[in-house]
């Protein structure tokens, strides 16, 4: 191989890695969304809601999550997340008033898209 050539099979080398690098950081920066907004489910919510993709909820009548997105999108939870106002929980009085803030946000609807049937 000339030098010429060599120089540039390393150079399209490196970009190509480079391209790697960043897909694969935001790929990771999404996976940690996704786990941080599992881990709020898991402290404030599985003890009545089946938050993983299998399973029953603790709470017959809470909805597994997962099937949420059988009724409405699971982006139009952002604001009942938000404002701490849960609809759909006036027969359940012993749900917490909980509300988050935008980024935990952002992470509970990343983890909920992320368990929903294809
Ligand atoms: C103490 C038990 C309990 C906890 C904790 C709880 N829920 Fe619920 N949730 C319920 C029950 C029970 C229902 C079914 C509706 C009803 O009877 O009020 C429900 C319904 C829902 C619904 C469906 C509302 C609708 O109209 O479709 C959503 C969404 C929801 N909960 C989200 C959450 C989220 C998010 C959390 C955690 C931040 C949470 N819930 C924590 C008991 C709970």
């Amino acid at each position: 191989m000339r030098i010429g050539q060599a120089i540039r099979a390393t150079a399209v080398a490196s970009l190509v890695s480079a391209g790697f690098f960043v897909l694969s950081s935001l790929e990771e920066a999404r996976a940690l969304e996704v786990e941080a907004g599992r881990a709020l489910l898991d402290a404030n919510c599985a003890s009545c809601h089946a938050i993983g993709d299998t399973g029953a909820s603790p709470v017959a009548n809470a909805p597994a999550f997962r099937t949420l997105s059988e009724r409405y999108p699971v982006e139009s939870l952002e604001e009942a997340l938000a404002e701490g106002i849960f609809v759909g929980h006036e027969g359940s009085p012993q749900m917490p008033e909980l509300s988050f803030e935008s980024d935990e946000i952002g992470a509970i609807v990343a983890y909920l898209r992320s368990i929903q049937p294809k």
